[in-house]
């Protein structure tokens, strides 16, 4: 069975939605789906002098090697994350620094990956979805056109949740 993905860059409010759409998707689509938050990695801050240190003692830390298994392993990925000040959050660019560094080939852990970037934000989570699939892109991975977006003052509409998640399991 393909190994669905669910990435929540938080514990709070975009874990939720990425219970709700664990939920969905075990209940409606053959898909083997799991749920992780970045928080619980607690991967340390990226630096060139840190990267160095560990491939000096020839091994990165078991978390990182964790984060890069997960989501080397995975067939597609689904992102829930904040906006954070106009952009991608800090935990997320860090994990994908990582990652990119602790595999042979930068792009391994997500070249033709289909992604879906879901965002629970204060605001529209806009410079978000935008900014990071542009990362994403540059990554090599499968963006979805379509998002899931939920503020503070606006829940995602149960037929919209659906559809976006119906269209996006297709391609996997
Ligand atoms: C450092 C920081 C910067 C933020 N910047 C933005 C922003 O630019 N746009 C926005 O819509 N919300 C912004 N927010 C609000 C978060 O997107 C919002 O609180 C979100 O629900 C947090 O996700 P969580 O509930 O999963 O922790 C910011 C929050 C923090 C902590």
């Amino acid at each position: 069975m393909p190994k669905l993905l669910i990435i929540s860059s938080t514990k709070n409010s975009n874990f939720d939605l990425s219970k709700s759409i664990k939920s969905y998707i075990k209940e409606t689509k053959d898909l083997n789906c799991e749920i992780v938050s970045l928080e619980d990695f607690d991967l340390p801050l990226y630096t060139p002098t840190l990267e160095e240190k560990f491939k000096k003692n020839q091994s990165f830390p078991q978390n990182i090697e964790k984060s890069k298994n997960l989501i080397c392993s995975s067939n597609a990925i689904i992102w829930c994350s904040p906006e954070y000040n106009g952009g991608i959050s800090p935990i997320v660019t860090n994990a994908i620094a990582w990652i990119s560094r602790a595999t042979e080939d930068w792009k391994e852990g997500f070249k033709d990956k289909p992604s879906l970037i879901c965002t629970s934000s204060g605001g529209n989570g806009k410079n978000f979805i935008e900014g990071f699939r542009i990362q994403l892109n540059y990554l090599g991975s499968r963006v979805f056109g379509e998002s899931l977006i939920q503020t503070k003052s606006k829940e995602i509409q149960k037929e919209e949740f659906c559809s976006v998640l119906d269209s996006f399991c297709k391609n996997i």
